[in-house]
């Protein structure tokens, strides 16, 4: 069955942060330091979600998906990051998975999506080897409660963001900007996919999968110099991702280091240990040129003659059906099913969101373009339910298809939702 679904994560939406015996994620510090975030926005409350859920769970269930992809709160879970294990954080995903499934939805959590345990972030965080064994952990710690219930388990979301946006070039958490020097980040990151990919199914988890964030990279001339830095961002972005984890090995990396040596033998098999599906989050394409300084080997030249979001990036359709019959080219029987695990856009802060419909159907279309080709496509999931906390932004982009008024917290559905909904309606009627 193709799943249809909608897609959040714990801090974007959840708030609650000091309840039940919640720990600190890096999100809560650094959300709270002074110009890290748009206007101060942290997710203290965000959507309130941890205690809105129920309602969360109808809009889903009117909306008609068969599938909801949320994230795992690892200092819910274990508040120090690999001290004594919460009940209390493992209780409420039970009663949302619960919830889920009583209407129909498959739950399918992520789970890292980037707030990590403060207290292993003072350990180094993912500088720190150690923490991939802790995340395999933590990883067992929730299957053992709910591996019975859970049909798709997917360990980390966007490693590559999380490296770049958080370590390389300091605008997420934890704000570090060490560059190149962010790699072994990339390493402990997919090591601790490896890792609890084997935890999971130990525990007995039935499909495992991991969201890399995925871009088509277009040089932005014939020019030789454009040509070798859009490769140097392709290694950079998609295959340091993607080739460890399908094809047990690392891309060629001279153009950022002269070793990775966070390396050890063994890793990369653990790293590659094989997978039920790889999901894929698609939102644009990038263009790349020659550098401009010495920092990094490429520069963003920007793509244009295009529409664009809320957010400025581009809205290219065609560029998630080029991008998945490039993943079928390259990784050929190694490529898993496909998930495409987000996609979506930020609009105006309207109900009226005629510019999301024509995205999502633009790229729902697309996506069909590429099955045609012989892409394995699985499953869609829109990002996002609800308008929530985007990370640097604050409240500012509204990705959502239910819009969230941030003082009351009440939810409005917007056209989107209904034209999905009818969507997906006629979907159900032609099987
Ligand atoms: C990808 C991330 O996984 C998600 O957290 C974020 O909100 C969306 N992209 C939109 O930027």
């Amino acid at each position: 069955m193709f799943l249809w679904g909608t897609a959040t994560a714990a801090y974007q939406i959840e708030g609650a942060v000091k309840e039940d015996g919640r720990g600190a994620s890096i999100w809560d510090t650094f959300a709270h330091e002074p110009g890290r975030t748009r206007d101060g926005h942290t997710g203290d409350v965000a959507c309130d979600h941890y205690h809105r859920w129920r309602e969360d769970v109808e809009l889903m269930s009117g909306l008609g998906v068969n599938a909801y992809r949320f994230s795992i709160s690892w200092p819910r879970v274990r508040p120090e990051g690999d001290g004594p294990v919460n009940a209390k954080g493992l209780d409420f995903y039970e009663r949302l998975v619960d919830g889920l499934l009583e209407r129909g939805i498959r739950p399918a959590p992520t789970l890292f999506h980037w707030d990590l345990p403060q207290a292993l972030q003072d350990r180094g965080g993912w500088m720190n080897r150690d923490i991939s064994e802790i995340f395999a952990e933590y990883a067992a710690t929730v299957a053992e409660r709910l591996a019975d219930r859970i049909p798709l388990w997917i360990t980390l979301n966007e490693p590559f963001v999380h490296m770049a946006y958080g370590h390389a070039l300091g605008v997420h958490a934890p704000g570090q900007a060490l560059l190149t020097g962010a790699l072994p980040v990339a390493h402990h990151q997919l090591l601790a996919h490896g890792l609890a990919t084997r935890a999971l199914r130990a525990a007995g988890a039935r499909q495992v999968a991991i969201t890399n964030n995925c871009t088509p990279v277009w040089p932005a001339s014939e020019r030789e110099a454009d040509l070798k830095a859009a490769d140097a961002y392709d290694i950079l972005h998609n295959r340091l991702f993607n080739d460890p984890v399908l094809l047990g090995r690392y891309p060629d990396l001279s153009a950022y280091t002269t070793g990775l040596d966070a390396v050890r033998d063994g890793d990369l098999d653990i790293i590659a240990t094989p997978l039920d599906a790889l999901g894929v989050n698609y939102y644009n394409p990038t263009r790349i040129a020659a550098p401009v300084d010495d920092a990094l080997p490429f520069s963003d030249a920007g793509v244009t003659g295009h529409p664009t979001t809320a957010f400025g990036w581009p809205v290219v359709p065609d560029g998630l059906r080029e991008l998945l019959t490039g993943l079928k080219a390259r990784y050929g029987a190694a490529l898993p099913p496909v998930l495409i695990t987000e996609n979506g856009c930020s609009t105006e802060d309207t109900l009226d969101d005629g510019d999301r419909v024509a995205f999502l159907e633009g790229h729902i279309a697309a996506m069909r373009r590429a099955m045609a080709e012989g892409v394995d496509v699985r499953g869609y999931f829109v990002w996002s339910l609800l308008d929530n906390f985007e990370w640097a932004e604050g409240y500012h982009q509204r990705f959502g298809l239910v819009r969230v008024d941030f003082e009351t917290r009440s939810r409005t559905p917007r056209a989107s939702y209904r034209w999905l909904r009818d969507f997906l309606r006629a979907e159900k009627r032609a099987q």
